[in-house]
């Protein structure tokens, strides 16, 4: 069976004066989720949201929010941002020593797990949690910053994915209508876009054509 294509908004692109206006939007629009991007300055050299922001945001919408966190110790944070209201905590493998138990806490706790790959890092380091997660986050560009251009060669990582693994491949960074499509046919069906989605003129028709 073919998993249906969702669309994750990335807030990172969106105005953080007006984060509710912009995130019900999103929803507005058609996203399926909202993907919240909290980095911590120090597993990547930005600085963005903390739980607060998370809880406030919680209060405007329905539709489940998505957070990877981009973080060293990803364990010491993840129980507030699920009280805050992440339904999907997505982290990465290069910043937890214990997958399975950070795993296992975040279901504990009723919500989603997911786990993140970085361009550079491979995909054997992944393989024997895979079927613990919800999501598998593959990256497709280097975290930290919107608006970089899309890795082509990640997509090498979702295919060899994809033989083992029939749960939500998400992608994220550099996604616009050509490399929705292309990630599509190497079995990705979780499109994360931030600048391009946030900087078109039409949202709606923006989500709609990503969809394919
Ligand atoms: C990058 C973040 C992405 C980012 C994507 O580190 O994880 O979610 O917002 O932005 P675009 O779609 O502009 O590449
Ligand atoms: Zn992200």
């Amino acid at each position: 069976m073919k998993n249906k294509i969702l669309i994750a908004p990335s807030m990172l692109s969106s105005d953080f004066s007006r984060l509710a206006e912009d995130a019900k939007r999103m929803q507005d629009a058609g996203a399926d989720m909202l993907h919240i991007d909290v980095m911590d300055g120090h597993f990547v050299p930005n600085i963005t949201i903390g739980p607060v922001v998370v809880e406030n945001l919680k209060k405007h919408v329905k539709i489940p929010l998505d957070v990877h966190l981009m973080i060293s110790e990803p364990e010491k944070y993840s129980k507030s941002f699920i009280s805050a209201g992440a339904d999907i905590v997505t982290f990465h493998i290069e910043a937890c020593c214990d997958p399975s138990g950070l795993i296992s806490e975040i279901k504990k706790q009723n919500a989603r797990p997911g786990l993140v790959i970085n361009p550079p890092t491979d995909f054997v380091k992944l393989k024997s949690y895979c079927s613990l997660v919800d999501f598998i986050l593959v990256m497709s560009v280097n975290p930290g910053f919107a608006g970089q251009k899309f890795i082509l060669s990640v997509l090498d990582k979702v295919r060899e994915l994809r033989k083992i693994y029939d749960k939500d491949v998400e992608i994220d960074g550099g996604i616009n209508y050509d490399t929705a499509k292309i990630s599509i046919e190497a079995g990705v069906n979780v499109l994360v876009a931030g600048s391009f989605i946030f900087g078109s003129k039409d949202a709606k028709e923006t989500i709609r054509r990503l969809r394919g």
